[in-house]
């Protein structure tokens, strides 16, 4: 099992992949990870849809300019809006849904990069698109992609900026 902080620092945005499938137990375990992730008032609006199937991929691939490589699997993680705002007002559907799912989506990462399995979030598609491939009903909002596969690549890791920490209060200057 992978150290915590090399799993932090370690991890990385995979974007070339090998064609090894992808198990589903791989794939539950995967979303056992994502729901142990806090979520705003513990609310778990997440959803999450994993896909598998080549045709399907290749055709969400069509509508998702950010989903680079040929993935063996994707997870399309959602929030059931209307279940957020039941449980969180406007504040839950507007807000506490959109950190959750980060939240959840990071988890997911951290626990493939563990089983060296990589990974890519994906922000960039169409969301009406991709409900109608996946039959995602209304009040339900894919807001993440990820990809999933064995790595075909290792990514340099891009750099940070180290320089983020006030102590006390912000000094803008
Ligand atoms: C909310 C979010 C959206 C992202 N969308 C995309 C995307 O559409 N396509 C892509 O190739 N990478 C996407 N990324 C990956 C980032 O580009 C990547 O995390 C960043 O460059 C840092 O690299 P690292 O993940 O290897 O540390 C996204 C990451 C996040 C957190």
């Amino acid at each position: 099992m992978v150290e915590l902080w090399e799993a932090i620092v370690g991890r990385r945005s995979v974007r070339a992949f090998t064609d090894k499938p992808i198990e589903r137990h791989t794939l539950e375990r995967l979303i056992a990870a994502a729901i142990w992730a806090p979520s705003g008032g513990n609310a778990q609006t997440w959803r999450f849809v994993a896909v598998t199937d080549p045709n399907r991929i290749r055709q969400i691939k069509m509508i998702s300019p950010g989903l680079l490589g040929d993935p063996p699997a994707l997870i399309v993680a959602c929030q059931d809006m209307k279940e957020a705002a039941r449980k969180g007002g406007k504040v839950g559907r507007d807000f506490l849904s959109i950190v959750d799912t980060g939240m959840a989506v990071q988890n997911l990462l951290l626990a493939a990069h563990a089983e060296g399995l990589g990974t890519c979030v994906v922000a960039s598609f169409h969301r009406g698109a991709v409900k109608r491939l996946l039959t995602i009903p209304n009040g339900m909002e894919p807001l993440l992609i990820v990809t999933v596969g064995e790595p075909a690549e290792e990514p340099p890791a891009p750099p940070r900026d180290r320089n983020v920490l006030f102590f006390e209060v912000y000094d803008a200057g």
